[in-house]
């Protein structure tokens, strides 16, 4: 695996393999990297000619300067990793190479309502950053796919948005998020979780299930289902942002299904300081 740390010899590298007719897949991370990441760095590797990788913690994305702190770090492992699923180039960038103007000054994207609901509405900015980070990575990798998790389902959207605002054309792959053998969906924040909330933690899980069977069973009411997943969270001690239902292609936020729209349930919680989220496709 090559590693890079200079935009412009990525790019450069990367024109040459694009010239000679090369099909660029990415995959962009913040490092931590666990079986989810890698589980797309593999579906990157089957459809594309070589990969690339970026490990980058984006601090614009942190509306919370303690979260960014505490984001954890562990490049050496990460680097053991991606070798050994044979990932062609990794890119591990300083702040000043993704934000050469400072990343105060940085554009803004007309994200529309997508930006005011949940993780947007709890995490201001957050999809600012995101958005940010990403299309400098998008203009210094020049990928023809990009791979994302459904986990970030919120982001994903984002992205897509991005990349019609931008005008890029880019394939986007969304993968199945990856469990845990409790059904905890694969995160590097749960490294900061402890064993016993490392199974606690699969609630959530168990919550947004419930909802998609009781769906699926004929209620239509979504309110009483979101109130009593909400509830039997903080009961067992998360403090709770949201479980929510909404519209698997527009995100608007439901209270009734019509019995037809492909719909989305989506939780966010924080366990003892660590915020974790997961979502289900229910139809
Ligand atoms: O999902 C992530 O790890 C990050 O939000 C991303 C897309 C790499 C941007 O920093």
């Amino acid at each position: 695996m090559r590693i890079f740390k200079k935009a412009t010899d990525l790019t450069y590298f990367l024109q040459k393999r694009r010239t000679a007719k090369k099909v660029i897949g990415f995959v962009p991370t913040m490092g931590a990297l666990h079986m989810g990441h890698i589980g797309l760095i593999t579906r990157a590797k089957e459809e594309s000619s070589l990969v690339v990788s970026s490990i980058f913690v984006n601090p614009t994305q942190f509306n919370d300067p303690k979260d960014f702190e505490k984001y954890p770090n562990t490049l050496a492992s990460d680097i053991d990793k991606l070798e050994a699923a044979d990932c062609d180039i990794l890119f591990i960038p300083s702040v000043a190479e993704i934000y050469p103007d400072g990343a105060a000054g940085s554009v803004r994207y007309d994200l529309g309502m997508l930006e005011t609901i949940l993780d947007g509405h709890y995490r201001p900015g957050h999809f600012q950053g995101v958005c940010q980070v990403v299309d400098r990575l998008f203009k210094i990798v020049q990928p023809h796919q990009v791979y994302f998790g459904q986990k970030d389902y919120q982001q994903c959207m984002m992205i897509k948005k991005l990349l019609s605002i931008l005008r890029l054309d880019i394939r986007m792959v969304i993968c199945p998020t990856q469990r845990e053998a409790t059904g905890l969906a694969m995160s590097s924040r749960n490294m900061r979780l402890s064993d016993a909330d490392k199974i606690k933690a699969t609630a959530i899980y168990t919550e947004l299930n419930d909802i998609s069977n009781a769906i699926k069973k004929g209620e239509t009411d979504l309110v009483v289902l979101k109130q009593k997943a909400v509830n039997a969270l903080n009961s067992q001690g998360f403090k709770t942002d949201y479980v929510e239902i909404a519209h698997a292609d527009t995100l608007q936020l439901l209270d009734k299904w019509d019995g037809t729209s492909p719909i989305v349930t989506l939780a966010a919680a924080f366990l003892n300081g660590v915020r974790l989220i997961d979502n289900v496709i229910i139809a």
